[in-house]
């Protein structure tokens, strides 16, 4: 069959062979995690974050999930001992601006998956960033829907390559954490399209993931999981989706999610009841579902299984882990951004300057993110701090510190300077001793965590004081940041260099190194603004913040498609960072920009140059910057390009015709409007950069993907 059947026919042919009793069996999902609260499972089932049994007489392996955004997780550490590849944080993947990278880590993903026992990854997470204090930010891909969309594409499409199903997440709008269950995340339809959904719809159209996952909050209303019009009108009747809707854990909260769209029930002892057993039954049962819908749900399960391939696993050959330690170690290095320099980067490896490094607990390792994306790293935990909040997910948080120290890095780079560590508690003896450095770098973090929104924009725990007062002690200091968010920067012009690092996962020490001495030119690119102050930001704080658990509330997206930079445009604000922005140790220059048509579809040329003295990466981005006389800005296409000193290279890139229009409710599709249409080369979202025009007639194309 697996020779000279579809995907498609072979999944109706099998569910054609099932009792019910098989069918319902693959609608809901169980926890094998033994936490207290939780229904038991069978012992030979590894704890993980999901399962749902299979059935062996026709074949389909069990759904073994884990959540992977980052690597793969273990959640409790309840498998002993069992460490993975830790990846820098999604911001850092998407500040690469690497589709080819991202193919890259996802497929290490899948190995690494396939080879600890499981077959669905749970990752994917690309719910665009609106606020600049979400707290999950730090796991989704940025603020634009093209980046976004591509970066998760890609990423999709390693991981399927390995015989794994791959999962986009949270469907849609899960952009703030404080009271995700209880939020209604309200957005004009148009608007959306031409947003958070627009990253769901490249992203499926690239990668073919085989599940969504659906969103813990409302949109419009309705509660993501049982929403028809998402699940139903967008996903299926609009994208023709052909995989299964899993819903989020603890995200169903009626049989009703059944009809609307959602296929599966995932981890569903966290709700009320498990609806998508005995309730559903009884609701077909008494022909309140058709029993097609219930055909409908297993095939799309059973044809993920078919199509990704994750029943013909076989045996997983050993993990290469070295290998994939340096994927994560590039992953990092390539997600760095450059903020600030001016000049005093890249460090001189022979220096013999005295160097003293102050806090982020550089002297034992790296930064991480919290929550369901939390990876116990092969390099080892150096910390592991309890953290908490007063309900929700974050009661149970903690600040993981991974085993790759900056300070240990720094130090063996450079053999002759003498680097000494400072932990920066106590700011006033630490500027004292900045002072007789001959060089100061200052690693700053803000932990964020699933469950709890990065609520301000300042550094935590006096950090910007710290900076200040070593800044006013010495002026050759140089802030490195760990961050989950963008961050204000009160000390900016006190500082000579600011490298933004991200999470950086298991190789972060290293990786940092690497940077600040040049080994790697950084090429990183913001995927996200940075503010000049809280008040520039659409929303200065999560709406219902501060209000207990399960309080509903609203939040008014009514910044609608002008996400991000779009917004800060729009506000005529001016940011701290623009998005785009980062720099180089080399320089870059565009030239010979034109914009031509190519059997319908616009196609920017121009020549980037290293007009610098080192071998570095550049990232042209291409904005429509004008519609008429109305400014707009919208990222049209990017593309990494890899260049020797004083290389050139004529790129092209290929633009979606859909980023000219607008979305047309009433209509369905993408309304493109006659006019001229001013097209940017540009460095960053802030840059002018070069521009050309064109001329595009009345144009509409279907927002419905063809069968
Ligand atoms: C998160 C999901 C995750 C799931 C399973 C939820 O709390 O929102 O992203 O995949 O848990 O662990």
């Amino acid at each position: 069959m697996t020779q000279v059947q579809s995907p498609d026919e072979r999944a109706r042919f099998v569910e054609a062979q099932m009792t019910d009793d098989e069918r319902f069996q693959l609608l809901h999902g169980f926890i094998p995690l033994a936490v207290p609260g939780l229904p038991e499972f069978p012992a030979s089932w590894t704890p993980c974050s999901g399962r749902i049994p299979g059935i062996e007489r026709l074949g389909i392996p069990d759904l073994v999930e884990t959540d992977a955004s980052l690597g793969i997780i273990n959640p409790f550490g309840l498998r002993k001992g069992d460490t993975a590849t830790a990846l820098p944080s999604g911001l850092a993947m998407a500040a690469s601006f690497d589709p080819a990278l991202a193919i890259e880590t996802g497929a290490l993903l899948g190995r690494e998956a396939k080879s600890k026992g499981f077959n669905v990854l749970l990752g994917g997470g690309l719910n665009l960033t609106r606020d600049p204090w979400g707290g999950r930010n730090f796991e989704y891909l940025g603020e634009d829907p093209l980046l976004a969309g591509r970066m998760a594409g890609a990423s999709v499409k390693g991981t399927q390559s390995e015989g794994v199903i791959a999962t986009v997440k949270h469907f849609s709008l899960n952009t703030q954490e404080t009271l995700r269950e209880t939020l209604d995340a309200r957005i004009d339809e148009a608007a959306h399209r031409a947003s958070d959904l627009l990253a769901f719809e490249l992203a499926i159209e690239e990668g073919k993931p085989g599940a969504v996952m659906g969103a813990y909050n409302k949109v419009n209303g309705t509660y993501a999981c049982g929403c028809h019009h998402l699940l139903t009108q967008v996903l299926r009747d609009d994208w023709n989706y052909l995989g299964w809707v899993m819903s989020d854990w603890g995200a169903v909260h009626d049989v009703s999610y059944f009809a609307n769209g959602l296929d599966q029930q995932s981890g569903a002892a966290l709700d009320k009841q498990i609806w998508f057993d005995k309730p559903l039954r009884a609701e077909v049962e008494a022909g309140r579902v058709p029993r097609q819908r219930v055909s409908e749900a297993v095939q799309r399960i059973v044809r993920s299984i078919y199509a990704v391939g994750a029943d013909r696993q076989g045996d997983a050959p050993p993990i290469d882990i070295p290998a994939h330690a340096n994927t994560a170690r590039k992953a990092a290095t390539d997600g760095m951004v450059l903020l600030q320099n001016d000049g005093v980067l890249p460090l001189d490896a022979d220096s013999r300057q005295r160097i003293l490094v102050v806090g982020g607990h550089a002297h034992v390792g790296v930064l991480s993110g919290f929550g369901s994306s939390q990876v116990m790293p092969n390099c080892g935990v150096a910390a592991s701090i309890p953290m908490s909040a007063p309900f929700g997910f974050a009661t149970r948080s903690r600040q993981v510190l991974f085993a790759s120290s900056p300070l240990r890095a720094l130090q063996e780079s450079m053999v002759n300077a003498k680097i000494l560590y400072d932990s920066g508690y106590f700011a006033q003896t630490t500027a004292a001793h900045a002072a007789n450095a001959d060089l100061v770098i200052v690693f700053a973090t803000q932990w964020s965590s699933e469950g709890l929104d990065t609520a301000g924009l300042m550094l935590p725990e006096g950090q910007d004081t710290l900076i200040a007062s070593i800044a006013e002690a010495n002026p050759n200091t140089i802030v490195v940041l760990q961050t989950g968010n963008p961050i204000l920067m009160p000390w900016l012009s006190k500082v000579r260099a600011v490298v933004q690092a991200w999470y950086p996962g298991e190789m972060g020490g290293s990786a940092i190194a690497d940077v600040l001495l040049g080994q790697v030119n950084p090429s990183g690119r913001l995927p996200i603004t940075f503010p000049s102050s809280l008040t520039q930001a659409p929303r200065p704080h999560p709406p219902g913040l501060g209000a207990i658990e399960g309080t509903p509330a609203q939040v008014d997206y009514h910044e609608g498609a002008e996400v991000g930079y779009r917004y800060y445009r729009q506000q005529g604000h001016k940011p701290q960072f623009a998005f785009g922005h980062g720099l180089s140790y080399t320089r870059f220059e565009h030239s010979g920009f034109v914009v031509f048509q190519d059997r319908g579809t616009w196609i920017a040329q121009f020549v980037v140059t290293n007009v610098g003295s080192r071998t570095g990466a550049d990232v042209p981005q291409v904005y429509l910057s004008a519609i008429g006389e109305r400014p707009v800005l919208r990222l049209l296409g990017f593309e990494k390009v890899h260049l020797a000193a004083g290389e050139q290279r004529t790129l092209h890139i290929a633009m979606d015709n859909r980023l000219f229009c607008h979305w047309e409710q009433k209509t369905s599709g993408w309304r493109q409007s006659a006019g001229r249409y001013q097209i940017a080369l540009a460095h960053h979202a802030s840059d002018a950069g070069l521009t050309t025009t064109i001329e595009l007639a009345d144009a509409w194309i279907s927002g419905r993907h063809p069968r």
